[in-house]
């Protein structure tokens, strides 16, 4: 059975104090994982029923092959599905509100690790990032077969990347040569451009971008808020986690537009991680929850 290290789940007690408002309810984990909140939860609350997404086949095969995860396997229904698709899915299984919807966006642990999947800037494996393997499009095309200006844009667009044209303007120059096949590679080629100041790799926004542009996060996230309002019953709360500004200005702005629809803002300011948090799971220093109910 696999037990191995996936991911260490964020803010677990702030997310429980947060979503649970019906003891015996049904959750949608939007990002299921390694299943570290749908385990904290399920072990808290008895009663409780998860459904749970997550695009990559590892958090299903995780799902179905650890030990703890399938003590709980009646009490989660898992979709390996993208949570854009949450009113599809929901209309399928003939559920149609929830007591409560979370997410923790962005990747897990596992896929930065699993160097062939090709994620990180540390890999020597095939520009590979995306998170559903069956889809089509992958880095290494995007790098290799994009023009300038396209490479340019997303490059500011979704990594604010203040070096964008001349990073685009090397990665053509060097495609004349041949391709560029690993994460090794292009980290080398941006780093040709800036220099490494500081313990930030110089390479960590143009990879941001292009994960960002692989796997159409941010469009995926719009519509999976937009379907908030039509899925949460009374009293129930969405909780989303996010990493970088781009997710959080989407999450913020559509909260704030769910107000006229009945909705209220539950917390005015960021909630974040403690310290204590913080110095044993680096990765929790950038999260930032917002949490949102429905009044209706
Ligand atoms: C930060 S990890 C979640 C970790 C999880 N909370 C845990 O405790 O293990 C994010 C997960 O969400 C998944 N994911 C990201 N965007 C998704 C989307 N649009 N649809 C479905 N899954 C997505 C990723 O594949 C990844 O497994």
């Amino acid at each position: 059975m696999d037990n191995i290290f996936y991911h260490q789940p964020v803010m677990v007690n702030e997310v429980s104090n947060y979503l649970i408002t019906e003891k015996d309810g049904y959750y949608i984990d939007c990002t299921f994982g390694g299943g570290g909140h749908s385990l904290y939860l399920l072990e808290k609350y008895k009663n409780i029923k998860i459904i749970a997404f997550d695009q990559d086949g590892d958090s299903f095969n995780r799902f179905n092959s650890n030990n703890n995860l399938q003590k709980f396997k009646d009490k989660i229904i898992f979709c390996k599905d993208n949570f854009r698709n949450i009113l599809k899915i929901l209309s399928n299984i003939k559920i149609d509100k929830v007591n409560g919807l979370f997410a923790d966006l962005g990747v897990s642990s596992k896929q930065l690790d699993d160097m062939a999947r090709g994620f990180s800037f540390k890999s020597d494996e095939i520009l590979d990032m995306r998170m559903d393997q069956s889809q089509k499009i992958t880095a290494y095309d995007i790098v290799n077969t994009f023009s300038k200006e396209k490479l340019q844009d997303i490059f500011f667009k979704y990594g604010e990347e203040p070096f964008a044209r001349q990073i685009a303007d090397k990665i053509v120059d060097y495609r004349i040569k041949g391709s560029i096949k690993t994460c090794n590679q292009l980290s080398d080629i941006v780093c040709s451009v800036k220099w490494v100041k500081g313990k930030i790799n110089p390479s960590t926004k143009i990879f941001q971008a292009l994960r960002i542009y692989v796997n159409d996060e941010l469009a995926s996230l719009q519509e999976m808020l937009d379907s908030i309002p039509k899925i949460l019953s009374k009293n129930a709360r969405a909780v989303i986690l996010t990493y970088h500004s781009l997710e959080d200005r989407i999450v913020k702005q559509s909260f704030k537009s769910f107000q006229i629809q009945g909705f209220k803002i539950i917390n005015k300011k960021i909630i974040t991680a403690g310290e204590d948090e913080i110095k044993n799971n680096p990765r929790s220093r950038s999260a930032k929850m917002r949490v949102v109910e429905q009044q209706k």
